[in-house]
């Protein structure tokens, strides 16, 4: 008896798999088992002895049961548990910013290092801000409905109606009256909205607009700022242009090119005769100002202000591409930055 109960034991042990331990169970306990058997030959023993048979059998039948649970249960665990600590890892994909954030913090800390700071102001803006300080007349177009997004609520007795802000511009006079006093050095990056829709243009989109006003600035510091930009986000051997223009806030005012990195100015398939068009700039125009509560006979000031997806797409070389493909949520575009 104590044999069977040994060799049963040693057997379970040694099993290395679940299924084998069903086979030993049916080996020692099934209707043809090595215990079933002893069991049969109980009937042939004295009274005493079948009583002490008994007992024992019952004993060793109880330690084979426990000891197949106690092997399935190891087998079962070790199968959970077992780590090779020597395989690599499986990485999970990590995604990143998006290019906009990119670009808006790329832009921020360009402009932060020459002492800018960054501001925000309301979305849904008053007319007043948006166009009437800016000098904007009353007709202008881009005050018509087919340029802006005007927001259907009765007009505020001074500031007019409300619009979805079509520019960072409508920041300036709220900085003035904000900051009281010049010396000021304000970049506003915001989401901007236009009645447009096309390959380089979106309905909703981002510029980014710096205002410097302190004694004595000029043409000079707008030139050196510019120039700092350029040849800090988009390359050392990089410098702008400015070109004549008209903007109803600044006088001077100024388109404001930058050399082409493609041909180093020669002229090629991507620029205009080796430049690139980036945005509008200016001295700010006394009236602006005025309406800021700025003495202008005290301070001047210079402004700019462009698209925060253009200039990034340009960084990129991607100068041709269709701009809507920012806002397309098409993976297979936005992993490749
Ligand atoms: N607000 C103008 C626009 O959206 C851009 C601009 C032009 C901003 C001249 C300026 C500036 O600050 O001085 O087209």
């Amino acid at each position: 008896m104590l044999d069977v109960k040994n060799e049963a034991l040693a057997q379970i042990v040694d099993a290395g798999k679940i299924n084998e331990l069903g086979e030993l169970k049916i080996a020692y306990l099934g209707r043809n088992g090595k215990l079933t058997k002893l069991i049969k030959k109980i009937k042939d023993l004295s009274a005493i002895e079948k009583k002490q048979a008994g007992i024992l059998i019952n004993e060793v039948k109880s330690t084979i049961l426990d000891a197949l649970a106690t092997q399935k249960n190891t087998l079962k665990e070790s199968a959970r548990d077992w780590f090779d600590a020597s395989i690599p890892g499986k990485k999970p994909k990590i995604g990143h910013l998006h290019l906009v954030t990119q670009a808006i913090r790329e832009i921020s800390s360009t402009f932060e290092k020459i002492g800018f700071v960054r501001a925000r102001y309301p979305e849904v803006e008053w007319d007043w801000y948006a166009f009437g300080s800016l000098n904007f007349s009353k007709w202008h177009p881009a005050r018509d409905e087919w340029e802006t997004f005007i927001v259907d609520i009765n007009p505020h007795p001074k500031y007019g109606p409300m619009a979805l802000t079509p520019h960072t511009s409508s920041g300036q006079v709220r900085e003035m009256m904000r900051a009281k006093n010049p010396p000021i050095r304000m970049l506003n990056i915001a989401k901007n909205y236009r009645r447009q829709s096309d390959i380089s243009h979106v309905p909703m989109f981002h510029q980014f607009e710096g205002l410097v006003i302190d004694k004595g600035i000029s043409v000079v510091h707008l030139k050196g700022t510019l120039d700092y930009f350029a040849r800090n986000f988009f390359g050392k051997n990089r410098k702008t242009r400015l070109r004549p223009y008209n903007f109803p806030f600044t006088e001077p005012s100024f388109e404001v090119d930058i050399s082409c990195g493609i041909c180093k100015s020669k002229g090629c398939k991507l620029c205009k005769e080796g430049w690139l068009e980036l945005g509008g700039a200016g001295m700010v125009h006394p009236t602006v100002l005025k309406n800021g509560k700025i003495d202008p006979s005290k301070y001047t000031g210079f402004a700019f202000g462009w698209g925060v997806e253009r200039t990034y797409m340009m960084k990129a070389g991607l100068e041709i591409g269709d701009i809507r493909l920012l806002y397309s949520t098409d993976l297979k575009f936005l992993r490749q930055f």
